[in-house]
């Protein structure tokens, strides 16, 4: 039989993601019963810590939302340290990952033990990890009982090439179906909701296409800056962290023909093809931003090149607004666009799409007619749907008012939103793949902007100022 028993390996434990997303996420599953009963965390990195002074750094993170009763909670975290564990050592020495197998050999319940490898360290590093795991004979190489798999965060490479390269060197020591890349917005619960949204209900499905709609936005703004991240941010611009990766991921789930059937292969299959029918972007088709000076409320907030980790002259944007269209029968003309942009005036992340206006509409007045609907899903904060629709307004005359029909989430469900990383951590764990990047699928995200963030790069672009907590640029 199967084992059950599964030992977490996060490498890079030290760091912003494992404290502030990986640990909570599977504390989160453990509080809800969902981790398999023989579970370890083994926790590696550079930074020198003992057991004990780990387990109280990643205590102060530990949510209780699962178990609001202070006392059971405070058990359960008890418990739930007691399963981590924490080994110092060099990423590029198999050494070092000998010492820590030590640490779990005599640690895991017995030898037949599933292996989960999440890589929460920077990219530069990924393949000096993933050689040392493999010289230190870690992987299970059937990868089917007990399996191995590996977890990666993006951003996976910085253009087709490099992500290839990633991929094609990885794939040493990791097989494709070993490999999980973490985009952490397929975990969210409105975007795993868009598939049913469109497939299981039946208004929407024969209206999805350019007879019915007129156009589709998605918006991406945050109103903090990168505090303090720059020195990764700097090399990546927003189309490289949000754009090619999260965005496209979320536009080709609202533009994808329907799958065959509700399975993980069917839906890359649909969604592959959507992104390959995107037409490549040219320089023409972005806006470029970056923050200057500005306010947050009423704090004084200062540019993005004066951040610590950012180069002084840095010409990288912040902001992007990239115009696409869709060259296949259901969307051919429909504007597609995305936005995106750090510094803004809000923090918000939403899907707006705009339906026509009624052919031969009775109620057009001198040709000024009621407003077309619109189809809003607001991803973060407060999760909603809203569908914007004509009403007559109440009382004598016949004048229109739009109105929402509003799901907000919080109101609607009684169940707790999960974070994203459990839902995908769980996936993970059950082997179940439908919410992680597949190859093709990068490869084909990375071809819609691989020439453009050549282009950029090499003219040095510069992109147009806007105030912290604007809009962004005016040209938009
Ligand atoms: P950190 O910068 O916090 O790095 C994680 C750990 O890696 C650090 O604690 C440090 O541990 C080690 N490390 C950092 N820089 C280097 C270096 N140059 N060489 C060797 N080791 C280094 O990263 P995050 O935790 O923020 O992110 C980890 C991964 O997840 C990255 O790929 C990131 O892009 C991705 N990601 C992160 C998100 C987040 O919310 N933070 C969101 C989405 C993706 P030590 O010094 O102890 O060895
Ligand atoms: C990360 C980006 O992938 O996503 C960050 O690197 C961004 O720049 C973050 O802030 C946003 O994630 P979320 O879940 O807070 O919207």
């Amino acid at each position: 039989m199967a084992s059950e028993a599964v030992s977490i390996i996060i490498v890079g434990a030290s760091g912003d993601l494992a404290q502030k997303k990986i640990y909570p996420a599977l504390f989160s599953l453990f509080c809800q019963g969902l981790l398999p009963g023989d579970f370890n965390v083994f926790g590696f990195a550079r930074s020198k810590f003992t057991h004990d002074e780990f387990r109280v750094k990643i205590s102060s993170d530990l949510p209780c939302h699962y178990t609001p009763d202070a006392k059971e909670c405070a058990d359960n975290q008890k418990d739930f340290v007691a399963r981590c564990h924490y080994v110092s050592g060099s990423y590029d020495s198999s050494d070092s990952f000998l010492d820590l197998y030590q640490v779990m050999q005599d640690t895991e319940p017995s030898r037949d033990v599933n292996r989960v490898f999440y890589f929460a360290i920077p990219p530069s590093i990924f393949m000096d990890v993933a050689d040392a795991i493999g010289d230190a004979g870690f992987v299970a190489c059937d990868g089917v009982n007990p399996w191995s798999r590996v977890v990666i965060e993006k951003p996976f490479g910085r253009d087709r090439q490099s992500s290839d390269t990633l991929t094609r060197e990885l794939a040493l020591i990791f097989a494709e179906d070993q490999t999980f890349r973490m985009d952490h917005y397929l975990g969210k619960e409105l975007i795993q909701n868009l598939l049913v949204l469109r497939f299981a209900n039946l208004i929407f499905e024969p209206l999805w296409n350019k007879e019915f709609i007129e156009s589709v936005e998605v918006v991406w703004k945050e109103n903090s800056g990168v505090d303090g991240r720059g020195g990764y941010f700097d090399k990546y611009g927003i189309i490289r962290d949000v754009v090619q990766n999260h965005l496209i991921q979320v536009l080709s789930l609202v533009a994808m023909c329907p799958p065959d059937r509700y399975s993980s292969s069917s839906i890359a299959e649909k969604k592959v093809k959507l992104m390959r029918s995107i037409a490549t972007v040219q320089v023409d088709d972005i806006i470029l931003g970056q923050y200057k000076d500005g306010k947050c409320g009423s704090k004084d907030v200062g540019a993005y090149t004066s951040d610590d980790t950012v180069p002084d002259d840095s010409i990288t944007p912040t902001f992007a607004k990239v115009k696409l269209s869709i060259n296949n029968d259901r969307w051919a003309g429909v504007p597609f666009s995305i936005t995106a942009g750090k510094g803004l005036d809000k923090h918000v992340t939403r899907i707006r799409i705009k339906f026509r206006h009624v052919a031969n509409n009775i109620f057009c007045d001198a040709g000024v007619c009621p407003e077309a609907n619109e189809l809003v899903i607001r991803i973060q904060p407060d999760e909603a749907i809203y569908l914007r629709f004509t009403n007559k307004t109440p009382g004598m005359g016949m004048n229109f008012t739009s109105k929402d029909l509003d799901l907000r989430y919080k109101h609607a469900f009684d169940e707790i939103i999960p974070d994203a990383y459990e839902s995908l951590i769980l996936d993970v764990i059950r082997g179940d793949r439908s919410l992680f990047v597949t190859k093709e699928e990068l490869e084909a995200a990375w071809d819609i902007f691989t020439p453009v963030l050549h282009e950029i790069d090499e003219q040095k672009i510069v992109p147009l100022p806007y105030a912290f907590g604007s809009t962004g640029p005016e040209a938009e």
